[in-house]
């Protein structure tokens, strides 16, 4: 019974280990919502090119807020794409500080 539990606790620690803020739960609610949302068009690894997105990893608070809120930019900022197909998800506004914790 000892070494089972011994082995799961390593499983635990190898899986925290992998993911990227396991000590951030606000992080860790960003990356569920950016799999629920965003990988459709996003890599699972927002620093890559996904199927239809541009990657998104660095992404600031202000920039998120302009995209899914209102499909825009903030003011002055040079867009990685040029063209204009990703849909707002203004009920995901709650979620904007979850995101950029996970992005940043
Ligand atoms: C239907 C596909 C689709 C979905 C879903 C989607 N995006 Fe996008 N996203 C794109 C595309 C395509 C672009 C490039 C600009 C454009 O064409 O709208 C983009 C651009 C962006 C940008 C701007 C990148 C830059 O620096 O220029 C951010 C940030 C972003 N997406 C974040 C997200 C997040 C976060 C989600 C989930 C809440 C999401 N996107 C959901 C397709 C999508």
């Amino acid at each position: 019974m000892r070494s089972r539990l011994a082995l799961a606790l390593v499983a635990v620690a190898f899986a925290a280990g992998c993911s990227q803020s396991p000590s951030d739960p606000l992080a860790e609610r960003g990356r569920q919502i950016y799999l629920a949302q965003c990988t459709q068009c996003h890599a699972v690894d927002p620093s890559q090119s996904g199927p239809v997105g541009p990657p998104v990893k660095g992404s600031s608070r202000e920039l998120l807020e302009a995209r899914i809120l209102k499909g825009s930019y903030p003011p002055g900022y040079k867009p990685k794409r040029p063209t204009n197909v990703m849909p707002p998800q203004p009920a995901l506004a709650p979620e904007i500080p979850a995101l950029a914790a996970y992005l940043k």
